[in-house]
């Protein structure tokens, strides 16, 4: 067993797939579901999977489900629709659209432009003991919501918005802002250039930074390295992590965390 250690990977540098009708980057995943793997391809423990997909225009993923997983796709570019079960809503940059396990979803690109997005998925807590999704755990909506909807708060050293966190994490929050079963966390953050966090560390849960515009410098254990638009940088637990805007412009990056 390899030691849990981190790992910054960029999209552009894995091999592309068809992935449900978009070419599809698989940029990380969970070692034990996925066997055979590198620690470097699957690092993760908590969060099942991170797959960067650029969706053609006409093109639609085929509609489907699946008994014990759910996902958080999130719209980086470009506009287009979704299916969750037997309705579609719109979709554009900066949405996050919650989809439940056993729910039907699809995402089709009825612009002119790819749509880019992530693939967030993971296996919802009650899975262990019901994997084939055979259990009646209350509402299953969907969710779309879009970063700007939530007040913003300052988070170490940049302004972060809260855009979807667990269920059982978060009793006091509605539906909307906290449905997830699998993961702990989704959140947004901007921050300009010359500031930078503390370094810190978290205990019991993981984290990646997936960094949507601009560049900077991630401090991970003991070294620092350049990190820019496109990497996932994964933070196991008890792992010194600091994220520093050496530029000028501001630096987006979603932080997603999973208790493990
Ligand atoms: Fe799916």
């Amino acid at each position: 067993m390899d030691t849990p250690r981190p790992v910054i990977r960029n999209w552009r540098d894995q091999d592309p797939a068809n992935s449900h009708g978009a070419v599809g980057w698989k940029v990380m995943m969970q070692l034990g579901t996925n066997p055979g793997r590198t620690y470097e391809e699957a690092p993760l423990l908590g969060i099942h999977g991170i797959t960067y997909r650029l969706l053609q225009p006409t093109k639609a993923e085929p509609p489907h489900s699946h008994p014990a997983k759910e996902h958080v796709y999130y719209i980086v570019s470009g506009t287009g629709t979704v299916q969750l079960g037997e309705e579609r809503f719109p979709v554009k940059e900066g949405d996050a659209v919650y989809m439940p396990a056993q729910g039907v979803h699809s995402i089709i690109n009825d612009s002119d432009d790819f749509l880019e997005h992530y693939v967030i998925s993971a296996i919802p807590h009650w899975a262990e003991e019901h994997p084939d999704g055979d259990l009646d755990r209350g509402r299953t909506d969907p969710v779309i919501r879009n970063w700007r909807a939530g007040p913003p708060h300052m988070s170490h050293g940049a302004v972060g918005w809260s855009i979807m966190a667990e269920k059982a994490g978060f009793p006091n929050r509605t539906y909307e802002q906290a449905p997830l079963e699998g993961f702990h966390g989704f959140t947004m953050h901007m921050m300009p250039g010359g500031q930078e966090e503390g370094p810190h560390e978290h205990v019991g849960k993981e984290q990646v930074y997936v960094f949507t515009h601009g560049r900077g410098k991630m401090l991970l254990g003991d070294k620092t390295y350049d990190v820019r638009e496109g990497d996932c940088a994964y933070i196991p637990q008890k792992t010194q992590h600091a994220f520093i805007n050496d530029g000028d412009d501001w630096c987006q990056h979603l932080i997603l965390s999973a208790l493990v």
